[in-house]
């Protein structure tokens, strides 16, 4: 039978049917297999109050004129992408002095109904934590407050099987430890070691089961050979794809919505058979931020 193990566990290596281990691995899927949409709940900010009038990351230049008004615009495609495309999207309310909101992946990590709240490490973002815990309390979820420092989805990538998480910059591996245990999903700590991709959505996003694409100068030796461990097939971007935030995507498990400048990126997706959208924000690049910065992904139970 394919995709079985033989039993009885045979005593020796060398009669180990090793071909039926291997099929266990992640499969690596071509342009043939036809992709299924399912359709996601987001969580998203208006943009009404971006600037970037602090910098906590390389991406942001306070000398740097920021037009609001054209990140609303570019903001209000995305979200209308996403209605087309069949999702539903909720809104939060932007809050006057907290110009990053926006970046809505930040705000909390959920998973089959269970949210984990963010603690985020710079003062100018402390009080977005609490604005989206109330925005899930008030709608029934109960809310796990944090006890380390964890920037949401900025640094929890969920697929089938795991839940990666990054550290280096911003969330802390306690952080990680504190999150497996609230989930019960095994939690794999990453670590990013590229100033330029301080949080794990700007270096890898997760595709499709347990299909992701990655840039693997973003991270250290150690956890780089993790990702090859786990994801042998996995997509990889090369790096003028990854400085546009190419790597900054929302799947739904047949279109990605990603930058438009990643072009090459879009091309290795589209040989996959998955189908790239491309989204011009600008403005909120600026924020050091893109498509899934500025979009978490309410993830319910099975029904
Ligand atoms: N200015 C924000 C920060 O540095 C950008 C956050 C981007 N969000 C993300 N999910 N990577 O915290």
């Amino acid at each position: 039978m394919p995709g079985t193990l033989p039993l009885p566990f045979p005593l020796s290596f060398d009669s180990f049917d090793w071909s039926a281990m291997n099929a266990l691995a992640t499969p690596q899927r071509s342009g043939s297999v036809p992709r299924t949409m399912r359709r996601r709940h987001y969580l998203m900010c208006r943009p009404s109050y971006f600037e970037v009038t602090y910098s906590i990351n390389p991406w942001m230049d306070p000398a740097k004129p920021v037009d609001t008004e054209l990140a609303v615009t570019q903001w209000e495609r995305l979200r209308a992408l996403y209605l087309e495309l069949g999702h539903r999207v909720d809104l939060i309310d932007p809050m006057p002095g907290l110009p990053d909101m926006v970046y809505a992946a930040n705000g909390a990590t959920v998973v089959e109904d269970k949210v984990f709240g963010a603690r985020f490490r710079n003062a100018e973002r402390a009080a977005e934590g609490p604005a989206y815990s109330d925005w899930f309390r008030s709608r029934g979820f109960a809310v796990h407050e944090p006890e380390h420092i964890n920037e949401g989805e900025g640094d929890f990538l969920v697929t089938e099987s795991w839940i990666l998480a990054g550290c280096g910059f911003r969330s802390v591996p306690e952080g990680h430890a504190e999150a497996q245990e609230f989930f019960g999903r095994p939690v794999i700590s990453l670590e990013l070691t590229d100033p330029r991709y301080y949080h794990l959505d700007t270096a890898l996003a997760a595709l499709d089961g347990d299909e992701v694409m990655y840039n693997p100068e973003a991270f250290s030796p150690g956890s780089r050979a993790v990702l090859e461990r786990l994801f042998p097939g996995a997509v990889l971007a090369d790096p003028v794809d990854a400085e546009v935030f190419g790597l900054n995507a929302v799947s739904d498990g047949r279109h990605v919505v990603l930058p438009e400048a990643a072009t090459g990126l879009a091309a290795k997706l589209r040989e996959r058979g998955l189908e790239p959208i491309g989204m011009e924000l600008s403005e909120l690049l600026k924020g050091g931020g893109s498509v899934k910065c500025c979009t978490l992904e309410v993830r319910h139970c099975a029904v």
